[in-house]
């Protein structure tokens, strides 16, 4: 497979003349694809049903005739304010019931009947017109559902539709009232309508409702992405790709993905290390200008398996980005690591954001791969080292991982729902999980709660709210909890206890969360923080805690682990399941990763410093790629 470098370009901020000289320059660059279009509805639009699109015929006939491939991108995220003025009430509510302001972007509801059927007519109009266009090469619907925390609305479309929903799922309200378990605080509905949204309620509202709410939320994501791939698949039969946001896990990204082609992500490492990551000072302060070393990776892995094999970096930090609290520049190397750590990952395509920084608005302090003087910023001779290394590189393809960290979205939510702990975050969870596998040099594939577990021979199942029940015919080594299995579909304790795994005597039957200064130790020198349960049954005890409770209990291959390991800990019991499984391992120097394709080794250095290990010298910021 073909793998390609890209940039996101805006031609509607800057003079008509410009576009050549750009497009031309991209080019130059070794660039391939560019995406256009996503956020220009005032633009395309400027009053209601007034059309201009001769302008994006002409750029995009600029960008392909220049020899680029075009993604045009659905405006549908920037809703323009002649919008509001049609439809004052299409606006997402926060969790204080007040409505969220004209003047950024993602303003919309996602239940709003009027907003959604303006997104069906200019979807509908675009594809019409640049469907068939031989440089429109992919499409992508909206920008990045979710991000800025609008998965989630408490207006009035959103009650409505929340009503509805409820009613088509449980059919009546005795059925729904039974679910929930609104006996309790007499709760209990005798009219669909009569149920509110779970927020500004007096004390915590049931957390059965909260789930509810949030699967509805979900819901309302994937009706409204295919709303587009709808329309667009009657006009074209380019790519249709969404471009997912790190960390935003409000939605379920696999089930938007089943209606598109490729899955996308957003990838800004030095953002993501500020602004969205637990970790140290220290750790905050050794990967400052390089983002952390397995932040990137997870979505890779993650993103492979929402788009079912395909899918791209569709937008790739250049430079300083504006939105973190802190801003640092990139290590020199740094957006040639970033890209070839995609591709190593099984991306087909890296697109760096932006062509050109904006001297205006919101992102005026955004780094481009251009200056706002149209100069070279750093990242351009980045990209174009990397577009020449890629084409010397012969086929690596994308190996199958051995070792599979099954990862759930409504899980995210259960936990949010009801945390029992303020440090139980299941993105953590997993995330913790991933990283003492990849400390111990494991390649790993992320994968949804009902993927084939046939082929792999460690699974690592934290967190999650069910247990699937692929484990059940699993036969290799599992690694189980905690928390896994601990409630049904509806948020109640399961009886009997979770995790009921047939053939496995095992239950917790106990739960206790700690504060962060506190740790349950364990035999072997290890520790658990964060969360502990009390583990019963006949299954062995292959750890125990210091004090003799069980610790992991085991039968069959399958572990079930009673509390949330230390990062040391958590590698060191990692180490012997990967044993077990009869699993190479290498443990890595702190900021050293790996990654096999089919064909090759990747290592990549995130740290500050150089590495040399095993007789290579990796230089800070540097990969190496090795025939294996
Ligand atoms: C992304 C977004 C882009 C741009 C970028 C800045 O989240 O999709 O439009 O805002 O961040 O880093």
């Amino acid at each position: 497979m073909k793998r390609a470098l890209g940039v996101c370009y805006y031609p509607e901020h800057w003079p008509e003349d410009r576009w050549t000289i750009d497009a031309a320059q991209m080019v130059e660059a070794g660039l391939t694809w560019v995406r256009i279009g996503e956020f220009a509805w005032s633009r395309l639009e400027p009053t209601p049903g007034d059309l201009h699109l001769d302008w994006l015929d002409r750029a995009i006939d600029v960008l392909g005739a220049a020899g680029l491939q075009v993604i045009i991108g659905t405006p549908t995220a920037t809703p323009p304010r002649w919008m509001l003025d049609k439809h004052p009430d299409m606006l997402a509510h926060d969790e204080q019931g007040r409505p969220r302001g004209f003047g950024s972007r993602r303003h919309y509801c996602f239940s709003h009947v009027g907003y959604l059927d303006e997104c069906r007519r200019i979807t509908r109009i675009l594809a019409e017109r640049f469907g068939a266009n031989p440089y429109v090469t992919a499409w992508q619907t909206d920008n990045e559902y979710g991000c800025h925390e609008t998965t989630v609305s408490y207006s009035h479309a959103a009650t409505r539709a929340f009503q509805d929903w409820c009613a088509q799922t449980y059919q009546s309200t005795d059925a729904l009232n039974r679910a929930w378990g609104n006996i309790f605080w007499s709760m209990e509905y005798d009219r669909f309508d009569q149920i509110a949204l779970p927020n500004l309620t007096v004390t915590e509202p049931n957390p059965a409702h909260v789930l509810a709410f949030r699967r509805f939320s979900s819901d309302q994501v994937v009706r409204f992405n295919r709303a587009q791939t709808d329309i667009l698949r009657q006009h074209t039969d380019a790519p249709l790709i969404h471009n997912y946001m790190g960390r935003v896990t409000d939605f379920d990204h696999y089930a938007v993905g089943a209606d598109l082609d490729i899955a996308s992500w957003d990838s800004y490492p030095i953002g993501f290390l500020s602004d969205r990551l637990e970790a140290t000072p220290e750790h905050k302060a050794r990967y400052l200008r390089q983002g952390d070393p397995d932040m990137q990776a997870f979505h890779h892995d993650l993103y492979r398996a929402v788009g079912r094999g395909r899918w791209w970096v569709m937008e790739q930090q250049p430079g300083p980005v504006n939105w973190a609290p802190y801003n640092p520049a990139p290590l020199p190397g740094m957006a040639r690591l970033w890209a070839w750590e995609a591709f190593a990952h099984g991306a087909e395509a890296v697109l760096y954001f932006r062509w050109r920084q904006a001297p205006f608005a919101q992102e005026q302090m955004h780094a481009g791969l251009l200056r706002p003087d149209a100069q070279p910023a750093p990242a351009l001779a980045e990209a174009r080292q990397v577009a020449d290394e890629l084409a010397a590189l012969p086929e690596v393809g994308t190996a199958r991982a051995r070792t599979a960290l099954i990862f759930d979205y409504a899980s995210c939510w259960a936990w949010e729902a009801q945390p029992q702990g303020a440090d139980f975050n299941m993105f953590r969870l997993a995330f913790e999980t991933y990283r003492a596998a990849r400390r111990l040099g494991l390649s790993l594939d992320i994968i949804a709660p009902d993927a084939d577990l046939s082929d792999y021979d460690l699974v690592l199942a934290p967190g999650l709210l069910e247990t699937p029940e692929t484990i059940e015919n699993y036969t290799g080594t599992a690694l189980i909890g905690p928390r896994t299995g601990s409630k049904t579909a509806e948020m109640n304790i399961p009886l009997p206890m979770g995790p009921n795994i047939p053939g496995f005597d095992c239950k917790a039957v106990r739960v206790e969360s700690l504060p962060p200064t506190a740790r349950i130790e364990l035999e072997n020198g290890g520790a658990f923080l964060h969360w502990f349960e009390g583990l019963v049954g006949n299954a062995e005890v292959a750890l125990k805690t210091k004090s003799g409770a069980p610790a992991i209990m085991r039968a069959n291959g399958l572990h079930y682990i009673a509390g949330w390991p230390e990062a040391d800990t958590y590698v060191d019991i990692l180490e012997k399941l990967a044993q077990d499984a009869k699993i190479e391992i290498t443990r890595l120097p702190d900021g050293l990763r790996l990654r096999d394709t089919e064909t090759h080794r990747f290592w990549f250095n995130y740290a500050p410093d150089t590495i040399i290990f095993q007789g290579k010298t990796i230089k800070a910021a540097a990969l190496l790629i090795e025939p294996l």
